[in-house]
C-alpha cells in the first residue's frame, strides 16, 4: 500500500474484507504514538489509557528502550539459543537481581510462558518422587492465562473452551478469594496453584492479601507451587516493581510478558535453581525466545523502573486515578457499579453499555478498553501525570451525562 495515497478509512476498509474477524477492531488506524499520546491517520490526537493491552508500561518511543532497540537492531536482530547474546544475558540478570528468583527461562509471549509453567509444575511434582501421579493445576474462576491450549485450559472462564474441546486435562477452578475452596479443590494429584494477583482480562479483580498468605501456607504445607501470572499486573504496574510485592506473598514461579519487550514479544519465567533445575538439557527450547532487541528494550524497561522515585510516582498518580475513578462512580451511582484496582490497573463495572462507553470514549479522544461484559479497564502508560488522569475523567464524566 502507498501511504501517500491510502486513507485510515481506505485501510479499514481492506482490513475489514482480508483480515480474519476474531476482534471488535475500531475504525481507526493508528499512525505514531510518543509517551500516553496516539495520533491516527488522519492525524487526530488522543489520549491512550490502554497501553495496547497493557504493554508499552513506559507510554510509546520511550529514550530509556527506544535508541537501545535501534542499537541492537542495527547489530542483529537473531542468532539463536545455542549462543550467548548480551542483551538477553543482561535482561536476565536484572531480572534475578529484582526477584527472588535464581534464574530464567524465556519465551515470545504470555501464553507461551504459561505453557512453561504447566510444564514446570508437572515435571517438579514428578521429580519430588511422590507415588501419586501429581498433574493437576488449581486456577482461578474468572482467570485468563492465553489462548494456546493449555494456556487456555488453565482459564477459568468457559466461554473460552466452548467448541474447541477437548482442553487439557488436569485443571480445576476456584473461586477468587475463597480459601476453603480452594482448599478443598486440591487432592493428592494436585501439583501447583497458579493465579494472577489482579485478574485482568476477568474483570479487575485484586486478590485479597490475607487469602494469598493463606494459599502460600497451603502450598507449603502440600508441597505444591505456587504460580503468579503477573504477566498483565507485573513490572510496575500496580506501583511495585512486582506484583507478589504489594500482596507481601513470595510466589515459587513467576510469569512475566507483555510489557517486558517495549512493544517487541518477549515473555519470562523467573523461579528458584531448585525449580529451574527439573528441567534438563533439551527438555525445553524456543526459537525466538529471550530475543536481543526485545530484551534489550527489557533491560531499558527495568533501568526506567529502578530510577529513584519512579515507583513512588506510579503509586502516586495511580491512587488519584483510582480515588478520581471513584468520586465519578459516586456521582452516578445509578450507572457504576463500583471501581476495583492499584497502580495504574483500574476497573470500572458498569450497570450496562460498557462497549458503547469504549466507542463514545474513543470518539471523544480516549482510549480506553472495556472487558468482562461491562467492566472499563484503564491502563495507561505509568508516566501519565494528573492532568492526564484530570482529561481522562472529564472525558469520562461527561459521556456518563450524555448516556440516558
Ligand atoms: C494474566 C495474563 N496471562 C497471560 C496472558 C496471555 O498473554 P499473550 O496474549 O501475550 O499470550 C494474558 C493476556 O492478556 C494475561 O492477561
Amino acid at each position: 500500500m502507498n501511504k501517500e495515497v491510502i486513507s485510515g478509512q481506505e485501510i479499514v476498509r481492506s482490513g475489514t474484507s482480508c483480515l480474519a474477524r476474531v476482534a471488535n477492531r475500531f475504525s481507526v488506524v493508528w499512525e505514531r504514538g510518543e509517551g500516553s499520546r496516539l495520533w491516527d491517520r488522519e492525524g487526530r490526537k488522543y489520549l491512550d489509557f490502554f497501553s495496547g493491552h497493557a504493554v508499552m508500561n513506559l507510554g510509546y518511543a520511550h529514550p530509556a528502550q527506544y535508541p537501545a532497540m535501534h542499537t541492537q537492531m542495527e547489530r542483529m536482530v537473531h542468532a539463536g539459543n545455542l549462543y550467548y547474546m548480551e542483551p538477553q544475558v543482561e535482561l536476565a540478570r536484572r531480572l534475578v537481581q529484582a526477584t527472588f528468583g535464581d534464574r530464567v527461562l524465556f519465551a515470545n509471549s504470555g501464553a507461551e510462558i504459561v505453557e512453561l509453567a504447566i510444564k514446570v509444575a508437572r515435571k517438579w511434582a514428578r521429580q519430588k518422587g511422590s507415588t501419586e501421579d501429581r498433574f493437576e493445576i488449581l486456577t482461578m474462576r474468572g482467570s485468563f492465562h492465553g489462548r494456546t491450549y493449555g494456556a487456555l485450559s488453565a482459564t477459568g472462564q468457559e466461554k473460552h473452551h466452548q467448541d474447541i474441546g477437548p482442553m487439557l486435562p488436569g485443571f480445576k477452578y476456584a473461586p477468587l478469594n475463597n480459601f476453603v475452596a480452594a482448599a478443598s479443590a486440591i487432592s493428592n494429584r494436585t501439583c501447583a496453584i497458579m493465579l494472577e494477583p489482579i485478574q485482568g482480562e476477568g474483570g479487575i479483580y485484586p486478590a485479597e492479601k490475607k487469602y494469598l498468605r493463606k494459599l502460600r501456607e497451603l502450598c507449603h504445607r502440600n508441597n505444591l507451587l505456587l504460580i503468579f501470572d503477573e504477566v498483565q499486573c507485573g513490572l510496575g504496574r500496580t506501583g511495585y516493581l512486582n506484583a507478589y510485592e504489594m500482596t507481601g506473598v513470595i510466589p515459587d514461579v513467576l510469569l512475566l510478558g507483555k510489557p517486558l519487550g517495549g512493544g517487541l514479544p518477549i515473555s519470562a519465567l523467573v523461579t528458584r535453581e531448585d525449580i529451574a533445575a527439573v528441567l534438563k538439557v533439551g527438555d525445553h527450547g524456543s526459537t525466538f525466545g529471550g530475543n536481543p532487541v526485545a530484551a534489550a528494550a527489557g533491560c531499558g524497561l527495568l533501568s526506567e523502573l529502578a530510577k529513584p522515585g519512579f515507583l513512588q510516582g506510579v503509586k502516586k498518580t495511580g491512587a488519584y486515578l483510582g480515588g478520581q475513578l471513584d468520586a465519578l462512580a459516586k456521582t452516578c451511582p445509578q450507572k457504576i457499579i463500583g471501581v476495583r484496582g492499584a497502580g495504574m490497573m483500574w476497573g470500572m463495572e458498569l450497570k450496562e453499555r460498557g462497549p458503547e462507553m469504549v466507542q463514545r470514549a474513543l470518539e471523544q479522544g480516549l482510549v480506553i478498553n472495556c472487558t468482562a461484559g461491562n467492566v472499563l479497564r484503564f491502563l495507561p502508560a505509568l508516566t501519565i501525570g494528573q492532568a492526564e488522569v484530570d482529561e481522562a475523567c472529564k472525558i469520562l464524566k461527561g459521556i456518563l451525562k450524555e448516556l440516558k
